[in-house]
């Protein structure tokens, strides 16, 4: 059967951006930029962003266009014989799955969260109210379940249209909506009474702040994010570039893709940094940002209730967007692997996707007991850590070896494939860099997790 390419250019760049552009930008970004001290950390980021992200991106693209197949099946294609390259494969499963099992968690509370703004609930609240609304969600396992449903349900739905009618369809047009409600609430952030301290902290870079936090955990927290927020190391953006023909050369694709990523990162700080200040909001408030902070900068602006509105529609395009990419990987990879149909594997995944992402709701209030990695952490926090500090760098240094390596595809399959079509050209001379630095860092980030996450926080 010939394998299902995307109608334009336009559907790719957008289905990638989508899959790139997510919590991890709209939320994990912005609360460790405000915990991380502002812009000084956001030019660590930036700088890791090209060095680091961009090439492995290029790779995960070239993988998959050059194979035609998912993650289940590429390595095969392009590895030298008898090597075991394509057990890559279930680690690449492995961690689409995890990432699901708390991604559609907090995608359901953008979702209750917009479903809250709606309908008024946060109006003449107090922000301790506020705080305690998050706290009481926490605690009802049946709402986070159904909200969590929901957010699968719409995700395998548009799936099942399969990727031209379904994701290609549908994802652009959340994309769209997204990039200009986005433009919307960052004219009415920056235009408060006492943005300009917020847009100082976010854009003017103070080194005292890295110095505080250590420069060794700033710039780990820095890599992390690279990592997670162009969705690299599980073969999430290569079984895009199974759908893509050879015409434009995958460098300047990939370029556009972080440009994109990046703007919308950049921009939700410029969200959410001038209204904390502007209402005199702590930045720092951690993953509970956006939930406990943002309500509270609503109730105090006019028109706040419409605000707050769109504000958690912008959160929640940005989810699904992330969560159908992801759910196509998914279901093509079981397509690859076992030769099923879109529906029986829509349909087995569905199920599977829904059981596993009941540990992370529960893990709030039945399994609230359960602190997988000590202190007061939680199931969700379990699963991020095995995700983002372990399955992304390793995936991710897998792509990275099978690239430059002799004993896999190699530099000149590589660059061949990556060449391929009109537009930038891959610098060949980074090569050294690439095949003898990159590893390393990369190695280095992964022992530097577990070192801070074990030894030095002593959870
Ligand atoms: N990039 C997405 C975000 O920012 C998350 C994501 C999607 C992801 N697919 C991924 C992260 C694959 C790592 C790997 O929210």
């Amino acid at each position: 059967m010939q394998r299902e390419k995307f109608s334009s250019r336009l559907g790719f760049l957008l289905i990638s951006a989508g899959c790139a552009v997510g919590l991890g930008n709209v939320w994990r970004f912005p609360y460790i930029t405000g915990q991380y001290g502002g812009a000084a950390f956001v030019l660590i980021y930036l700088f890791f962003l090209v060095i680091l992200g961009l090439p492995i991106m290029i790779m995960e693209f070239a993988v998959g266009r050059a194979s035609q197949k998912s993650a289940a099946r590429s390595f095969e294609q392009l590895e030298p014989k008898g090597s075991k390259w394509h057990w890559y494969k279930y680690l690449s499963i492995a961690g689409n799955y995890l990432l699901m099992m708390f991604y559609t968690t907090i995608g359901g509370w953008m979702l209750i969260y917009f479903y809250k703004m709606v309908t008024g609930v946060f109006e003449n609240r107090t922000p301790q109210q506020i705080e305690m609304t998050f706290g009481e969600l926490m605690g009802q396992p049946i709402v986070m379940t159904i909200a969590m449903l929901l957010v699968v349900i719409i995700g395998l739905v548009v799936c099942s249209f399969g990727l031209q009618k379904g994701i290609e369809r549908v994802n652009k047009v959340m994309m769209c909506s997204l990039f200009v409600i986005m433009l919307i609430l960052v004219i009415r952030a920056v235009t408060l009474d006492g943005a300009i301290e917020g847009l100082k902290f976010y854009l003017l870079p103070d080194f005292s702040k890295i110095a505080e936090n250590g420069l060794g955990n700033v710039i780990f927290a820095a890599m992390g994010q690279a990592f997670f927020t162009l969705s690299l190391g599980i073969g999430a953006l290569a079984i895009f570039g199974s759908y893509i023909s050879k015409d434009r050369s995958l460098t300047g694709e990939s370029i556009n893709i972080l440009v994109l990523d990046t703007l919308v990162a950049i921009i939700a700080g410029l969200i959410i940094f001038p209204s904390c200040f502007a209402f005199d909001i702590n930045p720092g408030e951690g993953p509970k940002l956006v939930f406990i902070t943002l309500p509270n900068i609503f109730n105090q602006m006019s028109g706040g209730r419409i605000w707050g509105t769109l504000f958690f529609i912008f959160m929640t395009f940005a989810a699904l967007t992330t969560i159908i990419a992801v759910f196509e990987n998914i279901i093509s990879f079981f397509m690859d692997l076992k030769g099923w149909s879109r529906k029986k594997a829509i349909l087995i995944n569905g199920i599977a996707i829904i059981i596993l992402s009941l540990p992370c709701v529960l893990g709030y209030n039945l399994l609230s007991g359960i602190h997988p990695l000590g202190g007061q952490s939680t199931i969700l926090d379990l699963e991020d850590f095995l995700v983002s500090n372990n399955i992304l760098p390793i995936g991710s240094l897998i792509y990275l070896l099978f690239c430059v390596s002799r004993y896999g595809w190699g530099f000149d399959n590589f660059i061949k494939e990556t060449d391929s079509g009109k537009g930038i050209k891959f610098p060949k001379w980074t090569k050294v860099y690439l095949t003898y630095l990159l590893p390393v860092i990369i190695l280095v980030i992964f022992v530097q997790g577990y070192l801070s996450k074990f030894i030095f926080s002593g959870g």
